[in-house]
């Protein structure tokens, strides 16, 4: 059996961090890409020079061009500019602004990672999630099994870490899932979630719980004024965790935004919502019974995605 082939795209702390997590779970030979010179190339290095110690056997691999990407089994997608202020102005740019030139270098990654790897399975990471969900979908033409977000992992991610550390209890025992898009309006679940099966609530007071809640939208913002960046452990673990599913055809159930065709009651939108993934990506979304208030909180997460979205101008 020959070994899987990623591509990340992308040799940012994010980018980087996924090849670490692929290595040490041997999951497959690994192709960092970057237009940036020696940049992916220098970290590919550096990784595969600890594969003695770590021991793992893995070919990873720098880039600055595409060809170097050809038939991946699965592609993630990094790239695109954080929001940061401008040294000369001083002015954050606007979010239409971010949009439209992330908007514009997804597109272009998009299209050189399809021409290459016309059969990947593409996870999406760069900020503004969803619409970059939507973005490569267009650019790629790939059918939109193979076009999934990497945002619910994470966000889950978080909310497990903040009811693990409240409770004193094992993070392996906590089970709950955030739906929604990749925003402050995002939807955890508390209804969903439980300790080994109990019920959270039956454990928790409902003040700490909504303070939980609040905390896990606000995450990502959370970890950039404590570091001036974005986030980039829990991020690449939470797009490895994607990875892992679909090379081992694992089948988990694992929040990801998708695009929904009439599921949940949205159609054409991608959107966070539990999804079936394994060898041909998405394989199915699972339908929960959400009750009015969570149906009302998914659909002001829904609007707000719809609104970057109509950015694109599609
Ligand atoms: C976060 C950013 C990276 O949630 O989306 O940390």
């Amino acid at each position: 059996m020959s070994r899987s082939k990623v591509t990340i795209v992308g040799a940012g702390n994010v980018g980087a961090t996924c090849a670490h997590w692929i290595a040490s779970r041997e999951l497959a030979d690994v192709v960092l890409v970057d237009v940036v010179e020696g940049l992916p190339q220098g970290k590919a290095l550096d990784l595969l020079e600890s594969s003695p110690v770590m021991k793992f056997d893995l070919n990873i691999t720098g880039s600055n061009n595409y060809e170097a990407t050809a038939n991946s089994d699965v592609v993630i997608i990094t790239a695109g500019v954080p929001r940061k202020k401008d040294p000369v102005t001083g002015q954050f740019p606007s979010r239409d602004e971010l949009v439209k030139t992330n908007q514009k270098i997804v597109g272009e990654v998009t299209r050189q990672v399809a021409k290459f790897s016309p059969n990947a399975i593409l996870i999406i990471v760069s900020n503004p999630l969803d619409a970059m969900c939507h973005v490569a979908l267009r650019e790629s033409g790939f059918p939109a099994e193979r076009v999934i977000g990497q945002a619910g992992a994470l966000d889950t991610a978080r909310y497990k870490t903040f009811i693990a550390q409240e409770l004193g209890v094992s993070v392996r025992d906590v089970h709950g899932i955030v739906l929604g898009g990749h925003g402050d309006t995002m939807v955890p679940l508390p209804r969903h979630t439980s300790i080994a099966g109990i019920p959270v609530r039956e454990l928790m007071a409902e003040d700490k719980l909504q303070k939980i809640i609040d905390r896990t939208r606000n995450g990502g913002g959370e970890i950039v004024k404590l570091i001036g960046v974005s986030a980039w452990y829990a991020p690449a673990a939470g797009s490895v965790e994607m990875v892992e599913a679909i090379l081992r055809d694992q089948k988990r159930v694992i929040p990801s935004a998708v695009l929904l065709n009439g599921e949940y009651g949205y159609k054409d939108l991608f959107i966070g919502v539990p999804a079936i993934l394994g060898a041909k990506g998405v394989e199915r979304v699972i339908e929960m019974q959400l009750n009015d208030e969570e149906k009302g909180m998914l659909e002001v997460s829904a609007k707000a995605v719809r609104d970057v979205v109509s950015i694109l101008g599609y």
